[in-house]
């Protein structure tokens, strides 16, 4: 074989998740889907769909247009679907979770991207798809560990290291308080209300703006955040 057709060879095989990747390529694909996760037209500089998913249920009439076209907006933060945070309020859609798939095929989940209830195929690249079925397969965080599903409350997590993470990590651009940027609603407030979300974008960052993700380090990071963040003012 030639050396370009080996490359191409290597390349495909990577694509198709078949060459073994590292820890390193590994952490950043995850956390890359989970962004994509989040808002894949946001990070991949797409327009912001119009219409609304066909998939989305006629039923539910509060949420309409591009946010019907996240994953999260389906499958949920908690990726329970159904079974979870979203099983009643404005994202209410009666559509199953994603739990299942945790440790699963990647070629199912590209499977189910691109199929005709999705509809993802052509406006996603490879690359794109990749990411997000590592992150399905292998980035989901187990929030019933980490979250007490009816309080909210974080569980086993320490705020004093939390604070020690929160300040030399995120306050520069959030503020010791967590009420920057102004724009947005303040951290300890928006960790009560909705503290999955707060969990997946500690973990994966904040699409299309320069937020760190913490991906590669231990959830437990992530966790004694979390329980700082509770701490916090809540307006
Ligand atoms: C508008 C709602 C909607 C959005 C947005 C959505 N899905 Fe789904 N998804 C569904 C529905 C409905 C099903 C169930 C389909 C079925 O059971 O036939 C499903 C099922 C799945 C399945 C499981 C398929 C199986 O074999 O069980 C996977 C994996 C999946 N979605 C991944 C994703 C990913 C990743 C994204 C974002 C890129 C996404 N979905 C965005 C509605 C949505
Ligand atoms: C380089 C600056 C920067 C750093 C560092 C940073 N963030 Fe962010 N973060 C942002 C920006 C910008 C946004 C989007 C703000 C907006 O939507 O107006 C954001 C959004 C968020 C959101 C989502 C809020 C929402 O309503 O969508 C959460 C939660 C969050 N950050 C938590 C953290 C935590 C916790 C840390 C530390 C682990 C951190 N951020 C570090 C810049 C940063």
């Amino acid at each position: 074989m030639k050396t370009k057709n080996i490359f191409i060879t290597l390349i495909g095989l990577s694509v198709m998740g078949l060459a073994p990747i590292s820890q390193a390529e590994m952490d950043s694909s995850i956390a890359r889907g989970g962004l994509l996760y989040d808002k894949w037209f946001a990070v991949i500089g797409a327009a912001k769909p119009k219409d609304t998913h066909p998939a989305w249920p006629a039923s539910n009439t509060k949420k309409k247009g591009n946010a019907t076209h996240r994953c999260k907006s389906c499958h949920g933060w908690d990726l329970k679907g159904k079974d979870g945070a979203y099983a009643s309020g404005s994202y209410k859609t009666g559509i199953k979770g994603l739990r299942n798939f945790a440790g699963g095929s990647k070629a199912k989940v590209i499977a189910a991207m691109k199929d005709s209830t999705h509809g993802y195929s052509g406006k996603m690249s490879a690359k794109d798809f990749d990411d997000l079925a590592n992150f399905v397969t292998q980035g989901q965080v187990d929030m019933d560990k980490i979250i007490d599903s009816k309080s909210k409350l974080v569980k086993g997590g320490n705020a004093d290291r939390g604070a020690a993470y929160y300040n030399t990590v995120c306050a520069g651009c959030h503020g010791a308080d967590g009420k920057l940027p102004k724009e947005m609603p303040a951290l300890g407030g928006l960790s009560h209300k909705n503290p999955w979300e707060v969990v997946h974008k500690i973990q994966n960052g904040q699409p299309d703006e320069p937020m760190p993700a913490m991906q590669a380090f231990d959830l437990q990071v992530t966790t004694d955040i979390l329980a700082h963040l509770q701490d916090l003012p809540r307006k």
